[in-house]
């Protein structure tokens, strides 16, 4: 007995130590993350759908809305810590800017993440510029966000006319599926939603962040909280899942992807790292785009990487997509649509390249013109 548990332990442990079986035979050459920033404080716009708006807005108060919270730079450290360990082999222990880009959406909870996880990527080596801070300064990048690809809403008026009137259009499936949800949400707000998807998106985004800042929701609430969580995914699907709009939201920083894939293998050196600090959106479309399995509607401080790999017997390469649903957890590999979970490079750019757009053309198709006054207000 006691020998077949040790067998069995024996068993257990050689599979974790040896890792998991399918980066096997694969050295990693490139990786693609895009997450989203850490816990924020609620959107002033949206604090009315709080279930307690005045407890929120002093909660809010030392913050300002839509700001990174103590809870959202922990979380944004985790995360620095799971990509120092996932990505070990790409970093120097002291940065050196010829192996990561990193580039951030100009919102401050998305720069403030981003500076937070960095603090646990890079930590003091013992080789300090200052023996009194355990911490390095290291740089990130940032655009404007009229001039921001990952910010469509901002700057792509054929999306953003589109998606108004994408949310308002009733899905009756969606109604049927979540009728318990739609009937709480709805007796909680004192009107029905059951025909506006759109709202249980909104209303989770509110409910997430009082619960972030130690609020909690009335207990009818909390008791379905996994089942609006649910919902306020299949929402964004809805919302933000659409075929013909993905393009724009996404399909820039796919084209990315396959550039920088592509100077990977011609052997020239790039940043073997890429970064993108950003927002929900930018996860959950990084995914539509790609056409792997959606995984909801991604938490905070949330990653969706690309990992380039070379698989060591052939010499072929592959792309593997991996997400984290929360900094603590462990990863899933997901599946691009119609192709291995270690998807051929070639293959992956012929299944998911009718989403990719030059910047030139995704400017074109938007309807960017320099003139374009940029509302940036869904973002603070
Ligand atoms: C930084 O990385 C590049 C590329 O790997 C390498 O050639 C260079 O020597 C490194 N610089 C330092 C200071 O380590």
């Amino acid at each position: 007995m006691f020998k077949f548990v040790g067998f069995l332990l024996l068993m257990i442990w050689s599979q974790a130590v040896c890792g998991d079986d399918v980066t096997d035979g694969t050295e990693l050459v490139l990786s693609f993350l895009v997450h989203r920033h850490g816990d924020r404080t609620p959107m002033g716009s949206s604090l009315a759908l709080s279930t307690d708006p005045v407890a929120l807005e002093e909660l809010s108060a030392p913050y300002g809305y839509g700001q990174l919270t103590l809870a959202g730079k922990k979380r944004a450290f985790e995360l620095g810590k799971f990509i120092r360990s996932r990505y070990d082999e790409l970093l120097s222990d002291n940065y050196n800017r010829s192996e990561v880009f990193i580039r951030s959406t100009d919102v401050t909870r998305a720069k403030m993440t981003i500076l937070s996880a960095l603090a646990a990527i890079y930590p003091p080596t013992g080789k300090n510029w200052n023996p009194d801070l355990a911490w390095e300064p290291v740089p990130y990048t940032t655009v404007p966000l009229k001039y921001d690809f990952n910010t469509a809403s901002v700057n792509c008026p054929t999306y953003s006319t589109a998606s108004t009137s994408l949310y308002l259009i009733p899905d009756p499936e969606y109604t049927a599926k979540y009728s318990d949800v739609l009937a709480a949400l709805s007796n909680q707000l004192g009107f029905d939603i059951s025909n506006l998807p759109v709202v249980v998106y909104a209303l989770y985004d509110v409910y997430a962040s009082q619960r972030s800042l130690g609020l909690p929701l009335t207990p009818e609430l909390e008791a379905i909280f996994d089942d609006i969580e649910e919902a306020a995914g299949d929402s964004m699907d809805l919302s933000f899942g659409n075929e013909a709009y993905i393009p724009y939201q996404a399909g820039v920083l796919l084209d990315e992807f396959y550039t920088y894939a592509n100077v990977a293998i011609s052997g020239v050196n790039t940043p073997r790292l890429r970064i993108y600090s950003a927002h929900d959106f930018n996860v959950f479309s990084f995914e539509a785009v790609t056409k792997v399995n959606k995984q909801g509607a991604p938490r905070y401080a949330s990653a969706y990487s690309l990992e380039l790999r070379r698989v060591t017997a052939t010499g072929k390469y592959v792309v593997l997509p991996v997400y984290l649903p929360s900094p603590g957890e462990d990863v899933v590999y997901l599946q691009v649509e119609g192709c291995d979970v270690l998807c051929d490079y070639d293959q992956f750019v012929a299944l998911t390249e009718v989403n990719a757009r030059d910047i030139d053309t995704w400017r074109e198709e938007c309807g960017f013109t320099e003139d374009l006054v940029a509302d940036e207000s869904s973002f603070e």
